[in-house]
């Protein structure tokens, strides 16, 4: 795998490549890979003759008080990891590589920016569509891999996309979990052993609203209940959200009806904020044009 550090050099290996008729697959990533990073990968393999991915610990999309510092940073592995996946390009930037002095560009996705994820992290998709819409102008993909672990930051990317005219196809993988159900984060590894086992109720409170739907709950204050209860039991748990919210607009909804919804938690454990969530497609007959989700 070849690791890539300017933005001039990533340019020439990409022009080099689609002058050879290349499909491009691009992952970018802020490191400290997992299995939810490499299912993304696994997933660019099946559909791009070229596989590159990107490093880069963006200071942009991190609040003031957030943990930009001691995000966890494994370098030597995640290229190991990024190598025996058959990753050919590595595309890992320094700071000022993406945001010189006298920097002053920033890409704002008006409506879906500002809610749940956007208010508890003010700046935070900010931060994330300028350096996305950065990385797409240098790697020029033709696909590109994101987690619907992080909902919200995938359907902004996909309007802005939309709203930019992009020529690049946005592809939503599922959530990968661990064993016990937890949704694999690099901010895991803040969890110590207590905290990591409350940390399970996230995906326990999801599974009571997944029974609870099954057994024909419409009403989304019902299943945001259900899921409040449950997460209520755990006492070093500390809720920041629970919404049920339409999957395309990201406003709340009252009931579970023809369109996909969103089941969305963002939950403190310990000083630890997790999120996750259960997409709810709409029942099979109820045919909403689910495509661009
Ligand atoms: P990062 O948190 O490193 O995540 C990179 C990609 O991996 C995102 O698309 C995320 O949704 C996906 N991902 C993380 N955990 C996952 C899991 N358990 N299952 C499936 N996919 C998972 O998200 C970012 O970086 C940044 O905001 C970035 C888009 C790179 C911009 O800086």
């Amino acid at each position: 795998m070849e690791i890539i550090r300017t933005i001039s050099w990533m340019k020439e290996t990409v022009r080099q490549a689609r002058a050879e008729n290349h499909v491009i697959g691009f992952i970018p990533t802020m490191g400290a890979l997992h299995e939810g990073h490499l299912s993304l990968i696994r997933r660019a393999r099946v559909d791009c003759s070229r596989v590159y991915a990107s490093i880069f610990l963006n200071p942009t999309q991190f609040g003031p008080n957030e943990d930009l510092s001691r995000y966890p940073k494994t370098f030597e592995s995640d290229v190991e990891k990024l190598t025996a996946a058959g990753v050919e390009v590595l595309f890992a930037p320094e700071i000022n590589e993406i945001y010189p002095p006298g920097f002053r560009t920033y890409v704002n996705v008006e409506g879906l920016s500002e809610r749940l994820e956007g208010r508890s992290r003010p700046g935070h998709f900010r931060g994330v569509a300028t350096v996305v819409l950065k990385l797409f102008e240098i790697v020029q993909p033709q696909f590109a891999y994101f987690g619907r672990k992080d909902a919200q930051q995938v359907r902004i990317l996909q309007q802005m996309a939309t709203d930019l005219n992009l020529n690049v196809e946005i592809v939503v993988c599922p959530i990968v979990r661990e064993g016990d159900g937890l949704a694999l984060s690099s901010r895991n590894t803040y969890l110590n052993s207590e905290e990591r086992r409350a940390a399970t109720v996230l995906q326990r409170a999801l599974d009571e609203a997944r029974r609870e739907l099954n057994a024909g709950t419409r009403d989304a204050l019902q299943l945001q209940a259900a899921l409040r209860k449950i997460l209520s039991n755990e006492t070093l748990a500390r809720v920041d959200y629970v919404e049920m919210v339409d999957a395309e607009s990201f406003e709340p909804v009252s009931s579970i009806g023809a369109r996909p919804v969103y089941a969305l938690l963002a939950v403190f454990i310990g000083k630890t904020r997790l999120i996750d969530n259960l997409f709810i497609e709409p029942a099979a007959g109820q045919n909403a044009p689910a495509s661009s989700l």
